[in-house]
């Protein structure tokens, strides 16, 4: 673990494991494989070229020689005039019966329809299975045809891939139209159709899996109409597409669109511009997908809902309002245009292989308060969204850094950043590691944003390299010699248990701890008195228990310092020795830190393509780990039994600001990755911070220890003991009745229960409760007594000062004020 070597190996080899495998084959067994699917291609395009609408009519058994569109496939082609009707249907219900005619062209001088002509952008909805599936009945295929020729044979299967199981689900289609004159079919110089080309992501059920499917179709810019086949090698249905087409004057634009488009694209590929063998194909570029399992292939009818424009009149204006305003949000000029609506997108898809027929879930079979069809933003605005966002969680990283750097600067003696618990600032820097190397990433694939996002991801790597390793740095050595001190316990706690040891060991340590032990109070109880060992002697805890309080003082000498002089080199040499461990137990340490980092980028990297469920479960897994940051300071406090470890705005702060992301994703609708709202997980996630942030809070109020058994944890010294003044407990501070000006006034303090000290710090009186033999047995109010004596300080030997400025002066140094006697740590 320690060499980097062997982590720089492994991240290749996670890296290698990991990453996809390339999707092109080599080049020479391509060409005769290019040649073939050329062949068949132009047969293909010849039939769309030479075929007329009413070619393929099923019902008439009449079939087209591609793919698919033959007799003997065998697929539901009997139902296609009732799918047609079905998105007739929907095209009258979101246009209004009245341009039902449009369809045909023959509103074509009429006034423009108020819709979107470029659909670049991605739409979010439900599924619901159409009420027609009842009248399709699956086909039954021949599995056995279907079979991929592997090496040894064909490969059985028995059913599809991307097959719809489930009756409802959730559903986003991804539309890209590129912007050129060669995919845009003109009249005149009108647009009329342009191809387009859509990303369909299916989830089948509510936990089931989720798949995506490429489709390539046409728009009919006049009516908003969109038609969408995938293509594959059972189905050519960009090339029967046309025949699809609701209406006559459809099948006439698509047919000649695709005519040409298609011509080109294999003119493309016969010179070997394209990478792709299949331009059509459905599987996701960039990612490759077996091609030996058979999928589902799909048919696709998409229905553009009217664009509400306010304060303008029906009629051409809205039109040329809506054009002005889709134009100025790709080219921003800065005129001044009202919010940009969403677009909405009605749907029926039916797979002529598999036989289901599914809808969007919305009006008018369904209320629109449950689900509204599918609706997303155009890519512009939506990139528009993400950047103002980003901008917001910069100034949330912006925020932590400024917490993060007060913090610093109010820990910078050794005695204070003794008290930070190393890890607690750890899992911080790992959070801000985490969205510097996400976010770089992103900005590989999104170009619109990589401004917005490297400029966030430079500030959190500016976090956590400068400042939280800088930190981190500075804590691991001011804590180092606590680490050694833990590691020889260790090594004599086993020295101790092995009675063969070596003999000079074993009778060394166990004289060590016999000074300390027999004399060792009992753990201080939940109110911690300190119990007698004879009337007029020091109280115990102090000198004795020290070796075990985890002081982490730079000067501190240990008390079994000949023991170290023994088992290392001489005292003078080993002091550079050590430095040099130092150093190089914070080199693994900060391997290991990246090692880790990189380790959960991978996996997380990973999980994004894990089903819905367990992704899920990941992520939230994920971000309760990391939203336990405050754990480790916890449990320092509480093994320390020290407090006030870190400023309180730093602790509110980070939690708050810590916790946007997770509000964000969450907890917020139109987040911009469109993760499901989960306000249970939310609000686990939020409570248990704030938990933590109580618990922090109660340990200074409280005292550090007060949820845990006092056995569990190793005794420390309290500086805040009850002050007792009777014959047994006698442990008042040092200068008590000195200080006293007058008998009277001594005398009015001691009726009140209370004492009057001089604090050396400051120079002022303290008063102080002290029991008495009578109202000890009372056990008097402790409640007030706990707040009471959070303000004063006993030191071991036995001066008293307020907590503050006893507080204060131990930033500096852990020796007492009066007599240089060594404090232990706070
Ligand atoms: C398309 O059909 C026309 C005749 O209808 C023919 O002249 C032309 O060569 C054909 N084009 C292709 C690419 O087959
Ligand atoms: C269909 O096309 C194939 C070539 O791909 C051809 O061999 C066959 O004769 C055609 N069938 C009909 C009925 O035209
Ligand atoms: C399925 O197709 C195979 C050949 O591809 C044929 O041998 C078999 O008889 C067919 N089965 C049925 C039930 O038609
Ligand atoms: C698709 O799923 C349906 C319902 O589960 C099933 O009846 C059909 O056989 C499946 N089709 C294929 C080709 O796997
Ligand atoms: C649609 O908008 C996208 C994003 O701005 C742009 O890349 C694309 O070229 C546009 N297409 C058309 C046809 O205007
Ligand atoms: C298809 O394109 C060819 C030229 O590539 C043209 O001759 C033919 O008329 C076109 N067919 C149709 C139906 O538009």
């Amino acid at each position: 673990m320690a060499d980097p070597r062997a982590i720089v190996a492994l991240v290749i080899l996670l890296f290698i494991f990991f990453s996809p495998p390339p999707g092109q084959e080599p080049l020479v067994l391509a060409r005769s494989r290019l040649e073939h699917i050329v062949a068949s291609e132009r047969h293909d395009l010849t039939v769309l070229n030479q075929t007329h609408l009413g070619d393929f009519d099923p019902a008439q058994h009449r079939w087209l020689n591609i793919s698919g569109f033959r007799e003997n496939d065998t697929f539901a082609w009997q139902a296609l005039p009732l799918i047609k009707e079905r998105a007739r249907h929907q095209f009258a219900h979101v246009l209004g019966h009245e341009n039902l005619a449009r369809l045909d062209g023959e509103h074509a001088d009429q006034t423009p329809l108020p819709l979107y002509r470029n659909l670049t952008g991605t739409m979010y909805g439900e599924w619901v299975r159409s009420p027609i599936q009842t009248s399709v009945v699956p086909p039954k295929l021949n599995m056995s045809e279907y079979a991929a020729i592997g090496p040894f044979g064909p490969i059985p299967i028995d059913s599809f891939s991307k097959n719809v199981t489930a009756k409802s689900g959730l559903l986003e289609v991804w539309f890209e139209e590129a912007d050129t004159q060669a995919t845009l079919l003109l009249r005149g110089d009108k647009g009329v159709a342009r191809e387009v080309k859509a990303q369909v992501t299916v989830r089948d059920g509510d936990v089931g899996d989720s798949w995506h499917s490429r489709l390539f179709g046409v728009h009919f810019l006049d009516t908003g109409n969109i038609m969408l086949a995938t293509t594959t090698d059972k189905f050519a249905g960009i090339f029967g597409l046309p025949h699809m087409a609701l209406s006559s004057h459809n099948y006439r634009s698509a047919q000649e669109l695709l005519n040409r488009t298609l011509a080109m694209s294999i003119e493309q590929q016969e010179d070997g511009l394209l990478q792709n063998f299949r331009p059509w194909g459905p599987a996701a570029e960039g990612t490759s997908e077996s091609a030996l399992a058979p999928i589902c292939d799909l048919v696709v009818y998409l229905q553009q809902h009217l664009v509400p424009v306010p304060g303008v009149k029906p009629g051409p204006d809205q039109e040329s309002l809506l054009s002005f305003i889709e134009n100025e949000i790709r080219f921003p000029t800065g005129a001044s245009i009202p919010p940009t609506q969403q677009m909405v997108f009605s749907m029926v898809a039916f797979s002529p292989d598999c036989g289901f027929v599914i809808e969007s879930k919305g009006p008018p079979d369904f209320a629109p308060q449950e689900a509204n069809h599918l609706r997303g933003l155009k890519m512009e605005v939506e990139y528009e969204r993400a950047r103002s966002h980003l901008l917001l969680f910069a100034a949330v990283v912006g925020g932590q850094l400024f917490f993060f750097l007060r913090q610093m600067r109010d820990a910078s003696t050794p005695s204070t950043r003794s008290r930070i618990s190393f890890y607690t600032i750890s899992m911080l820097s790992l959070g801000d590691g985490f969205t510097t190397m996400v976010f770089c990433l992103i900005s590989l694939f999104v170009q619109a944003l990589w401004v917005p996002l490297i400029a966030t991801a430079f500030l959190a790597f500016m976090s956590v390299s400068f400042f939280g390793m800088r930190f981190l740095m500075d804590i691991w050595a001011v804590q180092a010699p606590e680490r050694e001190r833990r590691e020889r316990q260790e090594r004599q706690r086993q020295q101790q248990q092995r009675p063969t040891a070596i003999p000079t060991a074993p009778t060394v340590a166990p004289t060590n701890t016999e000074e300390n032990t027999p004399t060792q109070p009992p753990a201080p109880t939940q109110l911690p008195i300190i119990t007698p060992a004879g009337a007029d002697t020091l109280p115990q805890p102090v000198t004795t228990g020290r070796p075990i309080d985890t002081g982490a003082t730079p000067i501190f000498i240990p008390s079994d310092q000949d023991m170290q002089a023994e088992e290392d080199a001489p005292n003078a040499a080993a002091t550079g020795v050590e430095a040099g461990q130092r150093a190089s137990g914070f080199g693994s340490l900060y391997t290991r830190f990246y090692f880790l980092l990189l380790a959960t980028l991978f996996l997380s990297l990973n999980a994004t393509s894990w089903p819905p469920g367990l992704r899920r479960g990941y992520f939230t897994i994920l971000a309760f780990c990391y939203l336990s940051f405050w754990v480790p300071q916890i449990h320092r406090n509480c093994m320390r039994n020290c407090r006030h470890a870190l400023r309180w705005d730093f602790v509110a702060g980070q939690s708050l600001l810590r916790l946007v992301p997770f509000a964000y994703f969450y907890g917020y609708e139109q987040n911009i990755l469109f993760a499901v709202v989960d306000l249970i997980d939310l609000g686990v996630l939020a409570a248990w911070i704030w938990i933590q942030v109580l618990l922090l809070l109660s340990q200074e109020i409280i005292g550090p220890r007060w949820f845990v058994s006092w056995t569990w944890v190793p005794p420390a010294y309290d500086y805040h003991p009850i002050l007792r003044d009777d014959e047994e407990a006698n442990n008042l501070p040092i200068g008590a009745t000195t200080s006293m000006p007058s008998a009277e006034q001594e005398k009015e303090a001691k009726d009140k229960g209370k004492r009057v000290f001089d604090c050396a710090i400051c120079m002022h009186e303290i008063e102080v409760p002290v029991l008495h033999g009578d109202s000890a047995a009372e056990g008097l109010s402790t409640g007030s007594l706990v707040l009471e004596r959070r303000k004063y300080m006993v030191t071991p030997c036995r001066h008293i000062f307020h907590s503050s400025c006893l507080e204060g002066w131990m930033k500096f140094r852990l020796v007492c004020p009066i007599d240089r006697e060594e404090l232990p740590p706070l």
